[in-house]
């Protein structure tokens, strides 16, 4: 997908199909105008005749000779110009896509500021764009006999003053990366799990190497052993596949710089191990390293936006397997900081590895480590499919993502890790549980991370957001925009 951006006369750039932006309740945008001018009035013919009234996500397609080169008007509906929330804009704009899809429609025009609205700057809107065209365009193929080349939006136009060219040209970079990163993390969400074992993790971001400013170490088992971590490797017991600890390194910002840590769980496949879960939908926690999957396509992103910040990402990958080697419920286990662990339910694996990586941290002297989980069941019950579940022990660093998500609209809700939920987690026999009994499931396995974090830290439950069920099953790419987004702001821009 190549952005061209160009400033002058609108009559004389557009080539392709023109889109154009739809308000219910509003005249005609500057560039509607012009262009219904140009075609003798085809736009307002078009909307007296037609009951279009541009209700979000509606589109209507005129096959018009507007110049030489534009032979067709996408209009696309927003709805009420001054509803407009940021969610809506990126659904029209994805329906926007799925037209041309069905058109064939390969090369378009978009004009850069066709509509005046304070929450829509220029470079969002542009961002906005480029990162949805290109989620857009992810098909998975990997283990399937298609064809993807079929369509592609080749040529996206974009005309905007000359002044902000720059501007809009560092948007295009900045969505695309991210929407490219989103797409790896879904890519690597929809293998199978005979393809995408913790060794294939391993491998997959050791590819990253080859970005500026990237460095990529992998430990194996034996190095964990002598880390001492015992929580993550009592996961890891049940299966032949060997355990990988991921860190990739990305040095964008000073040298001095402290970095902001990521933190993955990388469940390759979640059997729920001695513990085992029911048959049924099985199948779907192959996304439970979705966790890894979002940092992973995060640091691919911010080294290609060439972000000036320093990022460590860890990723514990390892499968939960019910082998003959597997932790038994009421096994103890010693993790990395020394504290021990009753493990009451092996299928409660995704923080006994979280653990061990938070304290390995350490010592890199964070600014601030913010993991990110298919943690619990109860995330889903909670926030279903529409909220990421968000629990801190710092109020700045808390808002920070709150604000993220909001920008970019892969938002997030905040959720309570008080004390009082704590003591559900106490054991006669160790330090601590691994469950934390009947209610508040999502809360107490934040809670079981928040002892493990003597630094400022936020806890990402994806469990709910990360994939979707159902005829359209598939990994979403989420939380990267919105852990793009942050580190964008982290870092100034
Ligand atoms: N990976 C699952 C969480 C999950 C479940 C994500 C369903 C998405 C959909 C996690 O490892 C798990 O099994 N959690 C248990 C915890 C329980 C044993 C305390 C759960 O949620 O049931
Ligand atoms: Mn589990
Ligand atoms: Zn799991």
């Amino acid at each position: 997908m190549n952005f061209i951006i160009k400033s002058g006369q609108l009559e004389k750039l557009v080539s392709g199909c023109i889109i154009l932006p739809f308000f219910s309740n509003l005249k005609l945008s500057p560039s509607s105008i012009s262009i219904n001018k140009l075609t003798n009035n085809r736009i307002k013919k078009v909307l007296k005749e037609t009951r279009f009234s541009g209700k979000p996500g509606d589109t209507i397609y005129l096959q018009e000779d507007v110049n030489e080169s534009c032979k067709g008007i996408l209009l696309i509906g927003l709805g009420d110009f001054n509803s407009l929330s940021r969610g809506t804009y990126q659904k029209a704009i994805g329906s926007a896509f799925d037209n041309l899809k069905k058109l064939g429609i390969t090369e378009i025009t978009m004009v850069s500021n066709d509509f005046d609205n304070p929450n829509f700057e220029t470079e969002w809107v542009i961002q906005t764009i480029s990162r949805v065209f290109i989620e857009k365009s992810y098909i998975y193929s990997h283990t399937k006999n298609i064809s993807t080349k079929d369509y592609s939006l080749t040529r996206v136009h974009i005309i905007g003053e000359s002044d902000s060219k720059t501007q809009i040209r560092e948007a295009t970079i900045r969505g695309k990366a991210i929407g490219e990163g989103s797409n790896l993390a879904r890519h690597l969400g929809n293998l199978p799990p005979n393809i995408c074992t913790p060794t294939f993790l391993a491998n997959k971001a050791k590819i990253l190497n080859r970005q500026k400013n990237i460095s990529v170490k992998v430990l194996a088992r034996k190095e964990m052993e002598t880390l001492g971590m015992g929580s993550l490797l009592s996961v890891a017991n049940g299966s032949y596949e060997p355990p990988q600890f991921i860190i990739i390194k990305y040095s964008g910002g000073r040298k001095s710089q402290k970095p902001v840590v990521l933190v993955g769980k990388g469940i390759t496949f979640d059997t729920g191990g001695i513990s085992l879960k029911p048959s049924g939908g099985m199948d779907e926690m192959k996304y439970d390293m979705c966790g890894a999957g979002s940092v992973i396509g995060t640091m691919h992103a911010i080294a290609k936006m060439r972000l000036p910040i320093n990022v460590v990402a860890l990723v514990p990958a390892s499968e939960n397997m019910p082998g003959g080697g597997a932790t038994r419920p009421s096994d103890v286990v010693t993790s990395m900081s020394g504290k021990t662990i009753e493990i009451l339910n092996t299928d409660a694996e995704g923080r006994l590895v979280l653990c061990d990586a938070l304290t390995y941290a350490k010592r890199f002297k964070p600014t601030a480590v913010v993991d990110v989980a298919t943690l619990t069941g109860a995330c889903v019950v909670a926030l279903g499919n529409v909220a990421t579940g968000l629990f801190s022990n710092n109020e700045e660093l808390a808002s920070q993502l709150e604000l993220a998500g909001n920008e970019s609209w892969d938002r997030v809700w905040r959720m309570p890790t008080w004390s009082d939920y704590h003591e559900q987690l106490e054991s006669n026999f160790a330090d601590m549980a691994n469950i934390g009994g009947r209610g508040a499931g999502s809360v107490t396995a934040a809670c079981f991370l928040e002892k493990f974090a003597n630094f400022p830290w936020a806890h990402l439950d994806i469990a709910g957001t990360a994939w979707i069920s159902g005829k359209n099953k598939g990994a979403t790419g989420r939380p990267v925009p919105l852990l793009c987004q942050f580190l964008m702001s982290k870092s100034g821009w």
